[in-house]
């Protein structure tokens, strides 16, 4: 048994576990953060992903003592990081997919969306092929990946303030926020690299 110590979404934890448990069986199964997902269990579908130093990390091959002095992030994590660093509502991310209808049975989402989180960190505007490329090791079993790859699309063309407008028969105060993804019923913006 060892006693690990762990920073994982802006809090100082300590937990005890097999010294070979992997990140995602303490995750789970000590501090009781579920939103990470067991699916393979060997890294080929990316339910599982976290971010470590911001980074896209697969925790269930991932040895857990090799997070410690790192920064971990969970996807419980998403929204109050993003409230602490002074946002309101969701992360823009969330409030994307749930815009974009981007989520069918959920199981792929906290994979998705932190992936996602990284790639716009890394890249604020993406062409299509880096959001594909970012999101490949993410499988999703029911999306058909179009209007993910559209929520992704949405929160880059948000911030450069090129996102058209809400469609007119969708009041904005139906949505959860910001409005119908605008992208759903038109065609998906290029971005100059693309055209
Ligand atoms: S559960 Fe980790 S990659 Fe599938
Ligand atoms: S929404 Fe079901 S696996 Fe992606």
């Amino acid at each position: 048994m060892k006693v690990l110590r762990l920073r994982v979404n802006g809090d100082e934890v300590e937990a005890a576990a097999p010294a070979h448990w992997t990140l995602l069986e303490v995750l789970r199964y000590r501090l009781g953060l579920t939103g990470s997902k067991q699916g393979c269990d060997k890294g080929d579908c990316g339910a599982c992903t976290v971010l470590v130093d911001g980074a896209p990390t697969l925790s269930c091959i991932t040895v857990a003592a090799l997070a410690e002095g790192r920064e971990v992030v969970t996807i419980e994590g998403l929204m109050p990081l993003h409230r602490k660093a002074g946002g309101s509502g969701p992360d823009p991310v969330q409030d994307a997919f749930d815009r974009c209808g981007a989520l069918q049975c959920g199981f792929c989402q906290p994979g998705m969306l932190l992936s996602a989180k990284a790639l716009l960190d890394r890249v604020p505007d993406p062409t299509l092929q880096q959001i594909r490329e970012a999101l490949a090791g993410n499988l999703c079993r029911c999306t058909g990946y179009t209007q993910i790859f559209q929520a992704v699309q949405l929160v880059a063309a948000e911030r450069a303030g090129r996102a058209p407008e809400p469609q007119s028969w969708r009041r904005a105060g139906d949505a959860p926020s910001g409005g119908e993804c605008p992208f759903r019923e038109g065609t998906v913006p290029q971005t100059p690299a693309e055209v």
